[in-house]
């Protein structure tokens, strides 16, 4: 265990498992746990109009980070914002349009980047770090708050698109016929992005997140030079900044490649998707690093005995070491409310 983030009995459980320790249950939160899911979201939402209003609306977004805790009572809130607010920040044209997603106004080459906005980008962001202090206030002590944001391959892949793409071709294109021109937005987002993590630390989060939903789109060398690099720098400089606060990193769908970046970014825990076998985790990640994960987040959308089956062999599986209960992928609109109570159910019941 890491000596700098050993916790007390007394610190909350997801803490104590992000600092290396088994606890007697696992905690438990879930990636986009508030959200359209939920009736109690959806009147906010409808409050503030667009999905960016939201997210820029410190009441608002304070209170639609509570609501699935006071609910549910998971074990860690999450910050309600998108990892989309970087562009955003840094001046890139950013609408979320109803069935569609985000759209953005592509940047494709050196003229798009230059007109990007670096000065400023984290001041325009202070609404999100007041949504952050007024959160930690408003949470109760026991409940940890987790900043985020996403990794630059992941966030780039939307800049680069203009819009979410099934393969991520016009980032990897750009990449693998331009690494020097594409290295340029990611550098930028790297700084960014660490400045932004440590900003949202220092208004309150007491972990953080970083999501490479795409990071499983690039082979190997790739995946080494525009994924576990840039995560790697982050890791680096947010722990230069504050050491004790925990780093959570999310390779999605990278498979084998799981193990170098858990080994060579440094981060303190890893958060698994639905496809990682749980004893290849439990063999090859968890003795480097806490885990989180990683239940299918349709067995959620059935419920029933299939999920109650699956959760209960994660839970044997990954409980004896130091382990957060949550999806693979954030949560579906679909998903029953009723079966996130049970999910929470059930992992409250481990505790012998
Ligand atoms: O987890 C949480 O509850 C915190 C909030 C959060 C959101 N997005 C809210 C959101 C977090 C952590 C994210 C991360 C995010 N955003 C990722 C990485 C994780 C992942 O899912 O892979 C990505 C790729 C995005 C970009 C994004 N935001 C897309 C592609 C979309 C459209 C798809 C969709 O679900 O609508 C969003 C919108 C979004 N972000 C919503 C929410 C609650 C839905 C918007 C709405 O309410 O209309």
């Amino acid at each position: 265990m890491d000596e700098r983030l050993s916790k007390s009995a007394s610190a909350p459980l997801f803490l104590r498992a992000l600092a290396g320790e088994t606890t007697a249950r696992p905690p438990v939160w879930l990636m986009r746990q508030a959200g359209r899911y939920l009736a109690e979201y959806r009147a906010i939402r409808d409050e503030a109009g667009s999905f960016l209003d939201l997210c820029y609306t410190p009441k608002l977004a304070t209170e639609v980070t509570l609501q699935p805790i006071r609910r549910f009572g998971f074990d860690a809130a999450i910050l309600f914002s998108d990892i989309l607010v970087i562009p955003h920040g840094l001046g890139q044209k950013l609408e979320f349009r109803e069935g569609e997603g985000p759209v953005l106004e592509p940047i494709e080459d050196d003229a798009g980047l230059g007109r990007l906005k670096r000065d400023g980008c984290l001041d325009r962001l202070a609404p999100v770090f007041e949504t952050v202090g007024r959160i930690r206030e408003a949470l109760p002590e026991e409940v940890p708050l987790i900043g985020f944001c996403g990794a630059p391959w992941t966030v780039a892949t939307y800049m680069v698109a203009g819009r979410g793409t099934p393969d991520q071709a016009p980032a990897r294109l750009w990449a693998y016929r331009d690494a020097e021109g594409f290295a340029r937005l990611i550098d930028l987002l790297v700084e960014v992005s660490a400045e932004y993590l440590i900003a949202q630390i220092e208004a309150g989060a007491q972990a953080v997140q970083i999501f490479d939903s795409w990071a499983g789109s690039l082979p190997e060398d790739a995946f080494r030079r525009w994924s576990l690099a840039p995560n790697r720098e982050i890791v680096r400089r947010v722990k230069a900044a504050h050491p004790q606060v925990p780093v959570i990193g999310f390779p999605r769908a990278a498979g084998p490649l799981y193990e170098a970046f858990v080994e060579e970014t440094g981060v303190d825990a890893v958060a698994c998707d639905t496809t990682l076998p749980v004893d290849w985790i439990r063999d090859r990640l968890q003795p480097k690093a806490a885990v989180q994960g990683n239940l299918d987040p349709l067995l959620l959308v059935a419920g029933g005995r299939a999920m109650e089956e699956r959760v209960r062999e994660i839970v044997a599986v990954l409980g004896a070491g130091p382990f957060i209960f949550n999806l693979g992928h954030g949560i579906v609109p679909q998903t029953p409310p009723e079966h996130v109570a049970r999910l929470v159910e059930i992992i409250r019941d481990c505790e012998a």
